[in-house]
């Protein structure tokens, strides 16, 4: 397919956010959250169908099956990254018997929890929920799960389901060119070699992009200064002057974990956030037992956890009560929390609890009204050899800078170089216009697909559910390019634009439009990042692909297939 003239859609794009019978029914459906079937049953058969790789470090076993007619790419599908998504849909393809190839830069699977190895690094979504439907886990020692034991589970999962030899570890993919005559990618990785694939799915994650500040003098800085995600632990801070720059998520963790060791801690925040306690707590032997052995009870357990998160949507989508309620939780913590007005005056946020992150933590607050902890509100004006200067002139020595500064989300591609249809690069359009079809599909770039792309990430659920119904949307779409035979799928961009209208128009109804400033927004002030509603709704409307949303083709060795109007 692909080229421009090919007359390939009449019809309009239907308006999917009506349709209230389908919407109870699959209301009904969700209740008991049912996995995704994805049974490690298929070991030897499959193996040898999915292009397994020999030690998975060499070069790739050729594959082929499946999605092609004409010309053979290397493999049917490549993955680039290995944490909760690109795993996940390996599974799914392996099951299918799709031939695979996963690309991973670092040395290990797990992504996220991989990296993320900062002192009290942990997931404030519960443990049940956090994990995939398919392979739920009774051993979870606590009800929110440290970096550890995802990291343990994501390892766990990759041995399981085999999919270690699919991967090709320390393999930074660097560019991306659909071939528009065969309908293949070209995919160069970062020591030059280029592997051949039909599909490609980006699997590579928006938060580990380190976001570092830039203040004036930080290149001068004799200390030690490292991102929250690249923790040094050859430095030990114990004793240590310690400046912790950023207030947000990865903080609220790292504060009460070193504040007892170091000598003085400094928190520099810019903005105060909304603090509501964690209930968190140890799972108890006996609790772990019943999971174990009745898995029926396991499955309920977490459906419960999915809608108690899921409440948060509805003050999220413009509920102001159930926001009144939050915010007075939020404000019950902070007074028990922090005896000292003034301190608590300093710690309590000037916009819309929600709007930003919610954060849960029930020893940040008190680790701040310790005597050799600082919290500072004054911006930073620079930083010298062995101090930070602030805008009142005060200068506090430091030996070591923390910057728990966040990642740079919006920029979803970086480092590779995806180039479409008509020799377009992704970054030049996104950065124009950031958006897709669902997250997962843009229009112009055939048989590509996103896994946590744009306008998918949640404020308020798991976002392994939205994995899990975006690697279920991909392998629909592999089906259906199945089914008709064809070697290239690319969504129309009348259908491509309906859905982001209706999504900004949603949007603007959010707390998260209610105008504080987050890393949800980019630099035009534009949300590309969160989902502006239920997750059920996204998991419902991601259960089938509408055939009529996408253009299909196949290569030019191939018989065209013939044009139809839906
Ligand atoms: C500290 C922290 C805590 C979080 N806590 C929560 C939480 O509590 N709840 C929640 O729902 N979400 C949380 N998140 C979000 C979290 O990122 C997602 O939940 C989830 O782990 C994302 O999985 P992923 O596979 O999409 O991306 P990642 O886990 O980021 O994995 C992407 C993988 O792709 C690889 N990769 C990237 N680029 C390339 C390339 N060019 N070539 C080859 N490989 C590449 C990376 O090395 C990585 O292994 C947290 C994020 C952070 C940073
Ligand atoms: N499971 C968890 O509990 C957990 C833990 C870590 C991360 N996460 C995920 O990862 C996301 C990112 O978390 P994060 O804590 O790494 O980042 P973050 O939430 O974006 O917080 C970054 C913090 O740094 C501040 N900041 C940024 N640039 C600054 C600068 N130049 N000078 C001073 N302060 C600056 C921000 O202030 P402003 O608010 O003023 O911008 C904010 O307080 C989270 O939202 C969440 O999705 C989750």
């Amino acid at each position: 397919m692909g080229s421009e003239s090919e007359p390939l859609c009449l019809d309009e794009f239907p308006d999917r956010l009506s349709s209230p019978s389908r919407t109870k029914l699959s209301a009904v459906a969700i209740m008991w959250l049912p996995p995704e079937n994805a049974e490690p049953n298929q070991t030897k058969d499959t193996m040898e169908q999915c292009g397994e790789l020999n030690g998975g470090t060499s070069g790739p076993a050729k594959r082929t099956m499946g999605l092609h007619n004409g010309s053979s790419p290397d493999f049917d599908v490549l993955v680039i990254g290995s944490g909760f998504a690109g795993l996940c849909l390996a599974i799914h393809l392996k099951r299918a018997g799709k031939s695979c190839l996963i690309l991973e830069r670092g040395p290990d699977v797990g992504g996220t929890w991989r990296v993320n190895t900062y002192p009290g690094c942990a997931c404030d979504i519960p443990s049940h929920l956090y994990s995939f439907s398919f392979e739920l886990n009774p051993r979870w020692t606590r009800m929110y799960p440290t970096q550890a034991e995802i990291l343990e589970y994501l390892r766990d999962c990759a041995d399981k389901y085999g999919l270690r030899p699919l991967i090709r570890f320390h393999s930074e993919v660097r560019e991306a060119v659909f071939d528009e005559t065969a309908n293949i990618w070209h995919v160069r990785i970062e020591r030059g070699e280029t592997i051949t694939a039909r599909v490609v799915v980006s699997a590579m994650g928006s938060l580990n992009r380190p976001a570092s500040p830039r203040i004036p003098g930080l290149e001068r800085f004799h200390g030690r200064a490292f991102h929250s995600s690249e923790w040094d632990h050859s430095f030990n801070l114990r004793g240590k002057r310690v400046a912790v720059i950023g207030t947000g998520a990865s903080a609220v963790q790292i504060v009460p974990q070193i504040a007892p060791s170091v000598e003085q801690l400094h928190v520099f925040q810019r903005t105060a956030h909304w603090i509501l306690p964690k209930l968190d707590r140890p799972i108890r032997t006996w609790e772990r037992n019943l999971f174990q052995w009745l898995p029926g009870y396991m499955r309920m357990f977490r459906t419960v956890l999915y809608w108690s998160q899921e409440m948060l949507a509805l003050g999220f989508i413009g509920n102001p009560a159930l926001m009144k309620l939050l915010e007075k939780s939020a404000r019950k913590h902070l007074v028990k929390s922090v005896p000292d007005p003034v301190l608590r005056e300093k710690l309590t946020p000037n916009f819309l609890i929600g709007c930003k992150r919610i954060l849960i933590s029930n020893d940040y607050l008190p680790s701040l009204c310790r005597s050799n902890v600082e919290l500072v509100t004054d911006a930073i004006a620079q930083v010298r050899e062995r101090s930070i200067v602030t805008a009142d002139g005060t200068e506090r020595p430091v030996d070591a800078l923390v910057y728990a500064t966040g990642f740079r989300a919006t920029d979803l591609l970086s480092p590779v170089r995806f180039v479409g249809r008509g020799g377009i690069a992704l970054d030049d359009k996104w950065r124009e216009e950031l958006e897709a079809f669902w997250g997962v599909t843009v229009a112009g770039y055939p048989n590509l697909f996103f896994l946590m792309g744009p306008n998918t990430q949640l404020g308020h659920n798991s976002i392994v559910f939205m994995i899990e119904a975006q690697v279920h949307y991909v392998m629909q779409c592999l089906k259906l390019m199945h089914d008709k035979q064809v070697t290239a799928l690319d969504v129309r961009p009348e259908a491509q634009a309906q859905f982001n209208r209706s999504l900004r128009e949603r949007m603007k109804r959010t707390v998260f439009a209610s105008g504080c400033k987050s890393w949800y927004l980019d630099a035009q002030g534009k949300n590309s990042i969160l989902w502006p509603g239920f997750s059920f709704r996204y998991w419902m409307r991601t259960r089938r692909v509408k055939a009529e949303d996408y253009a299909f083709a196949n290569d030019s060795v191939a018989e065209p297939e013939p044009v139809t109007s839906h």
